[in-house]
C-alpha cells in the first residue's frame, strides 16, 4: 500500500499494533486470546464488520450468518475480519419509534468505529433506521466503507395472492376496523406475510434505503433487491468482504464515494423507484455529516421530473422479489442513464455508469422504460407556503391523482392521543373533503419523529367506501404508505411552526403541481393566535430523551442532533494506558 506519493502507506490499525512497549503488548496479546497468530492482524488491514443483528430486529435476524461470508471474504483478500455489535433499531417492535434512536445508534456506530483499531468497515443493515444510523455514524469517522444490506422477505403469500409487508398491515387495520375481516383472518394473513427473514419486500423504507445505497456507488451491485434467503446475497456479501479489503488498499474513504454527485444520483433514483418520504430525512442528516452541500430543496429541482419506473407496492403492484427478478436497481440505473452523474465513484472502484451500462430487464411489467414510464410522476414533492416555511413534502406516485389540488376545511387533532380519541367518534365533523391534521407529532412534539402521518381514515367514512383524504402532520410515515399525505411540515407546531395554529374549520389549499400548501387564514388573525400560543412541557426532563429534545433538527435539516452535523475523522489522541 502507498500513499498518493508514492510512498509506502502505515494502516491506521498499526497505531495500536505496532505501538512500543508496553501498549502493544496490551493490544496484540488480548487478540491472541481469541486464537489469532501475529501476522493475522499485524500488516493486514483490520477490516471491522459493524452487525445490526438481534433477536429484537427480526428484519435483521440473518445478518450474523451473513457476517460469516463477509469474513471470508476479508480473509481471502488479505484482510483480518473483526465483527463488533452496535445499537440496533428494530421497527417492527420498538416504541416509541425507531427514530428517536436513530441518532443514538449513529453516535455508538461512530465512537466505536474511532476507539478501535479499523482500517475499514463493512456496514450490516437491514431495517428503516439501521441503514442511515450506521452510514451517519461512519460518515462522521470517514474511512473506507462499504455497505451490506439485509435484503427484503420473500414476498407474502395468502390465499393465492401476493400481500406486501408494511402496507398490507395499513390495510388489515382499517379491514378490522370496518369488520370487512375477522380477528382469525388478519392472524391468517399475519402469518402468511413474513415468509422468511428480510427486511419488508415492498418499496418501503428499508428496501428504498438499500436501492440508494446501490445508487450512491456505497454498496456492490445488486445490493438493493436480492431477497435476504436467496444464496446471491451470501455471495454478494463475501465479495463485499474482499471489497472491504481493497477498498482500504486503495484509500478509498467514504468522503470520495459519498460526494454531492452521490446524493443527486440518489434523488433521482428514488424518483424512479417510488422511493420513501424517509429517504429526504436519511440523506439530509447524512450529507450534513460529511459537509456535502445537499437541500431539501434539492429533492424537487432533481426529482421533480423524474418519472416512476418501477410497478412496485406501494405505487404500484409487484414486489422486491419481483423487483430482483427484473433486473433490480441496476436495471433502473441503466434506464436512468442521461439523468445521473455517470462518473460518479463506487465502491467497486469503477464509476457508477461502468456499473450498470450493461445491465438486462427481464420484466417490463415491473421496470419500465425512460420513455414509457410507469408513472409520470415519481419523486418526493417538497410543498412550501406559510403552513410550512421550511418546507413539507409528499410522494406523488403514492397519492390519489383528483386530490393532489385541493381545498377542504381542517379537521383538527392536536396530537396523537387526541387522533386515537375521537377519529373513529360518529359524531367527528368530517367529510371526504375535510383536510386531516395532526399536531404534535413531529421531533420534538411526539418526540421522536414518529410515523403516524399515515393517519387512518374516519370509521364512518371508511363504511361508506372513502378511500383517501388529505392528510396533513409534522410526522412522517411510514415509507409502504400510500395517499394523499403531506409529512414532515416544518417547523413543527412544538417547535412554534405555523401547524401550531391552525384551527377547526381553517381552509387549507394543497396544489401539489404548483407546489404550494397553504393555510387560507390572514396574516393578522395568524398574529393574534401566535400571542395566544404557548409551547407544551417537555415530556421528560432526563437522560437520553432529554438530549434528544435539546437537540434535534427539525426535518428539513434531516433530524440529526446539532452537536453532530461535520465529522471528526477517525483519529484519536491518546494511547489508553
Ligand atoms: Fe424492518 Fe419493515 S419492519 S424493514
Amino acid at each position: 500500500m502507498t500513499d498518493d506519493a508514492g510512498k509506502p502507506r502505515r494502516l491506521r490499525s498499526a497505531a495500536w499494533f505496532d505501538a512500543p512497549g508496553r501498549e502493544g503488548i496490551n493490544h496484540r496479546s488480548w487478540l491472541k486470546n481469541q486464537g489469532y497468530p501475529d501476522d493475522a492482524f499485524e500488516g493486514r488491514p483490520v477490516i471491522g464488520i459493524c452487525n445490526t443483528y438481534s433477536d429484537l430486529t427480526p428484519c435483521n435476524g440473518h445478518l450474523r450468518a451473513l457476517a460469516d461470508h463477509v469474513k471470508r471474504g476479508v480473509w481471502e483478500a488479505g484482510g483480518f475480519p473483526l465483527e463488533f455489535p452496535v445499537t440496533s433499531l428494530g421497527e417492527s417492535l420498538m416504541r416509541p419509534t425507531t427514530m428517536m434512536y436513530r441518532n443514538l445508534a449513529s453516535m455508538d456506530v461512530e465512537e466505536t468505529i474511532r476507539a478501535n483499531p479499523l482500517d475499514g468497515v463493512v456496514l450490516l443493515v437491514g431495517c428503516d433506521k439501521t441503514t442511515p444510523a450506521l452510514l451517519m455514524g461512519a460518515a462522521s469517522c470517514d474511512l473506507p466503507t462499504i455497505v451490506l444490506s439485509a435484503g427484503g422477505m420473500l414476498n407474502g403469500k395468502y390465499q393465492g395472492r401476493d400481500v406486501g409487508s408494511g402496507t398490507m398491515l395499513w390495510q388489515l387495520g382499517d379491514q378490522l376496523k370496518t369488520g370487512a375481516i375477522t380477528d382469525a383472518e388478519a392472524r391468517a394473513t399475519e402469518s402468511c406475510m413474513s415468509r422468511s427473514t428480510g427486511t419488508c419486500m415492498t418499496m418501503g423504507t428499508a428496501s428504498t434505503m438499500a436501492s440508494l445505497c446501490e445508487a450512491m456507488g456505497v454498496a456492490l451491485p445488486d445490493n438493493g433487491a436480492i431477497p435476504a434467503v436467496d444464496s446471491r446475497r451470501a455471495r454478494l456479501a463475501h465479495l463485499t468482504g474482499r471489497r472491504a479489503v481493497g477498498l482500504v488498499k486503495e484509500d478509498v474513504r467514504l468522503s470520495r464515494i459519498l460526494t454531492r454527485e452521490a446524493f443527486e444520483n440518489a434523488v433521482v433514483a428514488n424518483a424512479a423507484i417510488g422511493g420513501s418520504t424517509n429517504a429526504p430525512v436519511h440523506l439530509l442528516a447524512l450529507a450534513g455529516r460529511l459537509g456535502v452541500p445537499h437541500a431539501l430543496a434539492d429533492w424537487d429541482r432533481l426529482g421533480r421530473d423524474v418519472p416512476c419506473l418501477v410497478n412496485l407496492v406501494p405505487s404500484g403492484q409487484y414486489l422486491m422479489e419481483d423487483f430482483f427478478y427484473a433486473g433490480g436497481v441496476p436495471a433502473v440505473l441503466r434506464e436512468l442513464g442521461p439523468r445521473l452523474h455517470k462518473g460518479a465513484l463506487t465502491v467497486t472502484g469503477k464509476s457508477l455508469w461502468q456499473n450498470v451500462a450493461e445491465a438486462p430487464c427481464w420484466n417490463r411489467e415491473v421496470i419500465f422504460p425512460l420513455d414509457l414510464p410507469f408513472k409520470p410522476q415519481g419523486g418526493i414533492a417538497v410543498l412550501a407556503g406559510n403552513l410550512a416555511p421550511g418546507g413539507a413534502v409528499l410522494k406523488p406516485s403514492a397519492a390519489t391523482p383528483a386530490l393532489m389540488k385541493h381545498r377542504g376545511p381542517a379537521v383538527v387533532f392536536e396530537d396523537i392521543a387526541d387522533y386515537d380519541a375521537r377519529i373513529d367518534d360518529p359524531a367527528l365533523d368530517v367529510t371526504p373533503e375535510s383536510v386531516l391534521v395532526l399536531k404534535n407529532a413531529g421531533p420534538r412534539g411526539y418526540p421522536g419523529f414518529p410515523e403516524v402521518g399515515l393517519l387512518s381514515l374516519p370509521k364512518k367514512l371508511l363504511e361508506r367506501g372513502c378511500k383517501d383524504m388529505v392528510r396533513l402532520s409534522d410526522a412522517r410515515m411510514s415509507g409502504t404508505a400510500g395517499g394523499t399525505i403531506v409529512v414532515h411540515v416544518a417547523p413543527e407546531a412544538a417547535a412554534g411552526g405555523p401547524l401550531a395554529l391552525v384551527e377547526n374549520g381553517d381552509v387549507i389549499e394543497l396544489d401539489v403541481e404548483a407546489r404550494k400548501l397553504h393555510l387560507d387564514v390572514s396574516d393578522e388573525e395568524l398574529a393574534r393566535r401566535r400571542a395566544r400560543w404557548t409551547p407544551r412541557p417537555d415530556h421528560e426532563p432526563r437522560g437520553y430523551l432529554k438530549l434528544y429534545v435539546d437537540h434535534v433538527l427539525q426535518a428539513d435539516r434531516g433530524a440529526d442532533f446539532d452537536f453532530l452535523v461535520g465529522k471528526s475523522g477517525a483519529r484519536v489522541f491518546r494511547g489508553n494506558h
